[in-house]
């Protein structure tokens, strides 16, 4: 075979096509990139958050050589009401030492020897101000790998901060902090920091997560979400809002915890500054998604005549990104460092919504966008791919208002991926652009990264109508498991890319600036009855209970003929489920002529959508 490239014939410009999607799952954010290794730091775990946390959650009290002490959490008089609570030591025997110990994320805090740590505190105590305070770095037995002693001598809160040095390398470490004499001491937003973050930044990311994540070269980073973006209550001062972006930035105290969707506490710690800071590092344009006004999980939505914040907030964040320092934002973003402006093309209203509320409130957003930064690419949203209905909405509200871009969302077998790869062949240059902001074959093997990477020749070759592109999710903690499959995997101390990760940093590594006219010559037969291979396996996911299945049918994967097989299956519990996929199961294995396709279902949840994929086949 012969192939021919005709360099003078340019077709469409690539762009910006390739990037990343960070969403702050499965502790992608606090437990992963962002470099704390204090779980839990100012006391405001909360069982709204997770029903097991509690204030106390990751902490200990500590209590040596007949010390006895009380340890609980007040609130009223913390350092900042933003972060409302704080812990107290009340000391009944100071013995050899009294106090709490940390445990930082899955096995512990991990230190490198040789290497440094910044470690902060704000303490305050009611007397015994000759006594010191400890601050070790311990291992699981109790021998001290790093040490400082700071004297406390003020009942006002006072920042104390030091450098400590590991000896010996160790994943499992506590942080310690001990005292003696009598009274209380009191303790709010402990803090450890590695000094090795990704180029050295304070308040930083985790140096080998950012570096696999820089040498992908992405050409955008698509922030914070996601469901995290849009499911949550309206009040911005609620613990579970919506994410609102004003919120994530400023100084570490004054970001107020908050119940992250997927089932953990937020610290806010990696905010809009530190995101913007990033894609500015790693030479990736941001693309901030924020909320439109309505939360498809829960059926709220803001009453149109009360958008005016929510617009606001979206307005605010380009002059954030853009303006100079004498607008009201960019004065904001320069007092935080940044003087000159981070820049913005893009900015996406929505994530995923499903659902008329959310194409009545998305023309008021573009419009006050469009009025204000005519050159800003607004990206609109299609919720799910499902064909049909909800989606096609979405495209109908992008025509109608002339959005620049608009999102979907796709997680299929890797079947599907091969009957789709002409899914955007038709699709037309004057049209907006797609941005097929989450994608994923389901699973992490060589077959599904090089079906992805098959995958993504043809979103290049239709770069007349795909203007970007992300898989997702991004980054997973292998202890704290919320989706998979997930591009990167890392514990406390280590993380690697799956072969989908080099895959997408390949196809990163070498983007193109445009598309040149390519023809084949004496390609060989393609051999009679070839077919995409089907998977052995039935995979059906029921993660919470009361879900509702709708649109159970069989795609034929060479065909694209679909069967319905129910339409809607209502499930109490994880253990209905469970009968339902066994049921599945014996249907499929008695129709073994069904061979060729794949079983789809969308499960829903109090408004909310999940796919479900079951693939099914005879090798
Ligand atoms: O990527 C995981 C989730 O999948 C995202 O939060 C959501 O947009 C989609 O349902």
């Amino acid at each position: 075979p012969k192939l021919n490239v005709y360099t003078q014939q340019t077709g469409a410009e690539l762009g910006d096509l390739f990037g990343i999607f960070f969403e702050d799952l499965n502790h992608a954010a606090d437990g992963g990139l962002y470099a704390e290794l204090v779980q839990n730091r100012s006391f405001e775990f909360d069982p709204v958050d997770r029903h097991d946390y509690h204030p106390l959650t990751a902490w200990e009290k500590v209590e040596r050589g007949g010390g006895r002490a009380c340890l609980s959490v007040e609130s009223g008089s913390s350092v900042h009401p933003e972060n409302p609570h704080y812990a107290v030591i009340e000391i009944l025997e100071p013995g050899t030492g009294v106090g709490l110990s940390n445990a930082g994320f899955n096995t512990g805090i991990p230190v490198k020897a040789g290497e440094k740590y910044l470690f902060s505190v704000y303490m305050r105590r009611s007397g015994s101000f000759g006594t010191p305070v400890q601050v070790l770095i311990e291992d699981s037995s109790g021998a001290v790998n790093a040490s400082v002693e700071f004297t406390v001598d003020s009942a006002e809160w006072q920042k104390y901060e030091a450098v400590l040095t590991a000896e010996v390398t160790d994943n499992s470490c506590r942080l310690v902090i001990l005292t003696g004499g009598a009274g209380r001491l009191e303790l709010d937003m402990v803090s450890l920091f590695p000094e090795k973050t990704y180029l050295g930044r304070r308040n930083g990311l985790r140096e080998d997560i950012a570096l696999l994540l820089a040498e992908m070269k992405p050409r955008f980073m698509r922030f914070p979400g996601g469901c995290l973006v849009h499911d949550g209550s309206l009040n911005p001062d609620d613990r579970n809002s919506m994410y609102r972006w004003k919120k994530t930035i400023g100084g570490v105290t004054s970001r107020p915890p908050r119940r992250n969707n997927w089932g953990y506490n937020q610290t806010l710690g990696l905010g809009y500054y530190e995101y913007f800071q990033f894609c500015e590092d790693i030479g990736a344009k941001a693309i901030p998604v924020l909320p439109g006004g309505y939360d498809p999980h829960h059926g709220r939505m803001v009453p149109l005549d009360e958008l005016g914040p929510w617009i606001q907030d979206a307005l605010d964040v380009i002059e954030f990104a853009r303006g100079d320092a004498s607008t009201e934002w960019g004065a904001v973003r320069s007092s935080l460092g940044h003087p000159e402006p981070f820049g913005l093309d893009y900015i996406a209203i929505g994530n995923e919504e499903v659902g008329e509320p959310f194409f009545e409130r998305y023309p008021y957003f573009h419009k006050a966008i469009k009025e204000r930064y005519p050159d800003m690419q607004v990206i609109n949203s299609s919720g799910p791919f499902a064909a049909g209905g909800e989606y096609e909405r979405g495209w109908a509200s992008a025509r109608e208002h002339g959005s620049d871009l608009v999102d979907e969302h796709y997680y299929q077998s890797p079947e599907w991926f091969l009957a789709n790869m002409d899914r955007y062949d038709h699709f037309k240059a004057d049209e907006p652009k797609v941005f097929l902001g989450e994608y994923a074959s389901w699973g992490n093997t060589y077959y599904n990264a090089l079906v992805e990477a098959a995958y993504m020749t043809r979103l290049e070759h239709n770069a007349h109508a795909v203007g970007l592109a992300c898989y997702a999710p991004m980054l997973c903690n292998v202890d704290y498991v919320n989706w998979k499959p997930d591009m990167i995997w890392f514990d406390n101390h280590q993380v690697f890319g799956t072969p989908n990760y080099y895959v997408q940093k390949l196809f990163m590594n070498h983007q193109g600036d445009r598309l040149l006219h390519i023809e084949a010559e004496n390609l060989p037969e393609q051999p009679e009855g070839l077919q995409p291979p089907v998977k052995g396996s039935i995979v059906l996911v029921a993660e919470k209970s009361a879900v509702t299945y709708r649109d159970i049918t069989l795609t034929n994967n060479l065909t694209g003929e679909r069967r319905v097989i129910e339409e809607t299956v209502e499930l109490d519990d994880a253990e209905a489920a469970a009968s339902k996929e066994e049921e599945l199961r014996s249907f499929l294995l008695g129709n073994t002529d069904w061979s060729d396709y794949t079983l789809q279902l969308t499960a829903r949840k109090n408004g909310g959508v999940r796919g479900f994929l079951i693939y099914f086949g005879m090798q």
